[in-house]
């Protein structure tokens, strides 16, 4: 797991270097969970979002897509439910002053007991060396049951104080863990409280006649409220889905792990309208169509996994998490969720506005029921990054850090270098970036010795380089260099295009 932390830190580190994410405000010493893309992170980011749209509305006919406002009508949150219940349990320590999730420290603690099992394991498999057998000796070694059940003990205690909302219980449970400031080291804790995670503002010109908005916390809502302009004006017949891309904002207390969970952040939302009593075969239809997105990316299947909710939120009758596996473990990158009418049906009410679909076929009227579909921008920047983060040792004994990021994704997909600045090569190498910069993100670079400059290409992904040599200058080919085999071969100008765009096919 060290190792792990420490390509994290790497990989944070090389997108910071590289021009890919930048602590926000970083001259004022950066704000809070909040991050800025820099000159590849921004490119990389516009394609992820590009591929997503492009599998959810452009093949798709049934599914178009809005870009609704971030600022809503307020009585729309109270409607969602998000003002009474979109809430973390918060307890401050009161010598630090700091202010922690209730639930995170306990889960830390449980994170602490798995750590010991891990030196358990760590320690047997040194004495045992080849005979070690881990399968047996977790499910036998008495220390090691022993830290299981207390896991087993604490969670379902928090979790079941959670859902009854005995905020009291959780604050006893602190107690009874003697859980301790990490700043303070003291046990000196208060009560418990639910913290809504909406940020707030003003709307209005004056202090009076102002109302309080919110920033929205999911686009999903954006949806909901145009279900019914959408489906009149783009004659929408049932199934049919809405899709939008755009920044949602929580207060998040717990905010680490670099942008994964973010302050500011964007989602990519679709909202499946559905017959009511199909709904949990589109939420079957749509878990797998959003794995193959996943996949059709070319990263291994074992980096992703399902994780089915047992425990559902008021509104779903099914949900499952796609999760990746980040370099700090398995952690949630998409959710599918079957909302049922709950999210129109309290529009309605909330509104007094019919949100009702009529069935030409069957003479009737209802709400629809929904699937759900929503991934994280930030979180699947963040799984491409970590996922393409590579050092390799070359056979020439030299390293290299090399970023595989899927080619259709990469932030420049083409690097175009002269392999010296006269004699005309710098012009025809302009001359053919002149020519590929209106399909592909370009970039043309003449400094350094060609190996240094492949490094450079490397480290920010892109998939090919071009050297432009006197040959070039002679026969019109040119030589063209694969960022991950490294493989080159020689190609007439005229090719380069058409071989770019057959490894961008998807
Ligand atoms: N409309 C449903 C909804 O918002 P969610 O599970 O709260 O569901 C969906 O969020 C996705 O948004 C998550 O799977 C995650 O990828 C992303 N997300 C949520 N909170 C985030 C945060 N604080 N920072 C970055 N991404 C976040």
């Amino acid at each position: 797991m060290a190792n792990m932390e420490d390509i994290f830190k790497k990989v944070i580190s090389h997108a910071k270097e590289y021009g890919f994410v930048f602590p926000s405000s970083e001259i004022y010493d950066g704000l809070s969970a909040v991050y800025d893309y820099g000159q590849y992170g921004s490119e990389l980011k516009k394609n992820i979002r590009e591929y997503w749209w492009k599998a959810m509305v452009q093949y798709n006919e049934n599914i178009v897509g809005i870009d609704a406002a971030i600022f809503m009508h307020p009585t729309v949150w109270k409607a969602s439910g998000h003002v009474d219940a979109f809430n973390d349990p918060l307890i401050d320590n009161k010598d630090s002053k700091k202010r922690y999730r209730a639930d995170v420290l306990v889960e830390d603690h449980i994170a602490k007991i798995e750590d010991k099992i891990n030196k358990e394991v760590e320690k047997a498999s040194k004495r045992f060396g080849d005979a070690f057998n881990k399968e047996q000796f977790v499910t036998t070694n008495t220390r090691v049951l022993e830290y299981k059940a207390k896991i087993e003990t604490i969670s379902k205690r928090l979790y079941s104080s959670l859902e009854k909302n005995d905020l009291a219980d959780v604050k006893k449970l602190i107690e009874e863990l003697e859980i301790v400031c990490p700043i303070s080291g003291s046990r000196n804790w208060t009560d418990v409280r639910q913290f809504n995670l909406m940020f707030s503002t003003q709307m209005g010109s004056t202090a009076e006649g102002a109302d309080t908005i919110y920033l929205r916390p999911e686009t999903a809502q954006g949806i909901f409220v145009n279900f019914l302009n959408v489906m009149k004006t783009g004659r929408m017949k049932i199934p049919f889905g809405i899709a939008q891309t755009g920044k949602a904002f929580r207060n998040e207390i717990v905010a680490r792990q670099f942008i994964f969970r973010m302050r500011e952040f964007e989602q990519m939302e679709m909202q499946f309208f559905v017959k009511p009593g199909e709904e949990m075969e589109w939420y079957k239809y749509w878990k797998e169509e959003r794995m193959k997105w996943h996949l059709s990316l070319g990263i291994p299947k074992e980096k992703y996994r399902f994780h089915d909710h047992e425990k559902l939120s008021h509104y779903a009758n099914a949900a499952a998490d796609i999760e990746f596996e980040f370099p700090f473990g398995f952690k949630e990158l998409e959710g599918i969720h079957s909302r049922t009418d709950f999210d129109l049906g309290a529009h309605q009410k909330f509104s007094g506005k019919k949100l009702q679909y009529f069935d030409n076929e069957t003479n009737e009227s209802y709400v629809p029921y929904v699937v759900e579909t929503s991934i994280g921008l930030d979180r699947t920047f963040l799984a491409v990054l970590s996922y393409a983060y590579n050092e390799e040792k070359l056979e020439d004994g030299s390293e290299r850090i090399v970023l595989k990021i899927p080619q259709v994704l990469a932030p420049i997909k083409v690097a175009v270098m002269p392999l010296v600045k006269k004699d005309g090569l710098s012009e025809k190498a302009r001359e053919i970036i002149g020519i590929l910069k209106m399909d592909y993100m370009c970039q043309y670079d003449e400094k350094d010795a060609i190996g240094r400059r492949y490094r450079r290409q490397d480290a920010i992904g892109t998939p090919y380089c071009i050297t432009i040599d006197y040959d070039t200058m002679q026969d019109n080919t040119v030589t063209i260099r694969e960022r991950d085999s490294m493989k080159q071969e020689r190609i007439p100008v005229e090719k380069i295009s058409e071989k770019i765009r057959q490894s961008l096919k998807t």
